[in-house]
């Protein structure tokens, strides 16, 4: 159920961004912050009108890209689920989490909603082994996360069960 999702975003909606900046080199970054922003990633065809505009070599916007934690390359969804997987986490059920993501929204870790609304990605050891399994959406740590706390979890955010 996983989208790299086309129709939430035009080449015209790419090209109104990326000419809010002038043709200099070093307006890369905030062109990648305002598609980062707007899409919850970076669509390669915006980073190729980007590199078009800016004139600089798609290899290297790709290579900024891909430096930076922040920016992703792969649709992400307005609330990001953060599984943690590391070995506490893990051994207490962390499992569980990603296969009751599944049940609600469809997605496995590296998949997006095809509304872009819930993407799932999963992560080493964030610290909160104490509360192990631990989930982290968007920037908020949930801990001791159940089948049935996640359901609420999802709910809170707007998500809907799947039927
Ligand atoms: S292993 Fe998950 S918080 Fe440490």
């Amino acid at each position: 159920m996983a989208t790299n999702g086309n129709q939430l975003e035009t080449e015209e909606q790419f090209q109104e961004i990326i000419t809010r900046y002038p043709t200099e080199q070093r307006y890369i970054m905030p062109i990648m912050h305002d598609l980062r922003n707007r899409y919850h990633y970076l669509p390669r065809k915006a980073l190729e009108m980007a590199a078009a505009h800016l004139q600089v070599p798609l290899s290297q916007v790709y290579s900024m890209a891909t430096f930076y934690k922040a920016f992703s390359l792969i649709p992400r969804g307005r609330v990001r689920l953060k599984t943690c997987d590391g070995t506490t986490c893990h051994i207490k059920g962390s499992q569980t989490i990603i296969e009751e993501v599944y049940k609600n929204l469809g997605i496995r870790p590296g998949e997006t909603t095809p509304d872009r609304e819930f993407s799932l990605e999963t992560v080493n050891c964030i610290g909160a082994c104490a509360i192990a399994p631990a989930l982290i959406v968007n920037d908020k740590v949930y801990g001791k996360v159940t089948a049935a706390s996640l359901k609420t979890i999802i709910r809170e955010y707007g998500g809907r069960e799947n039927e």
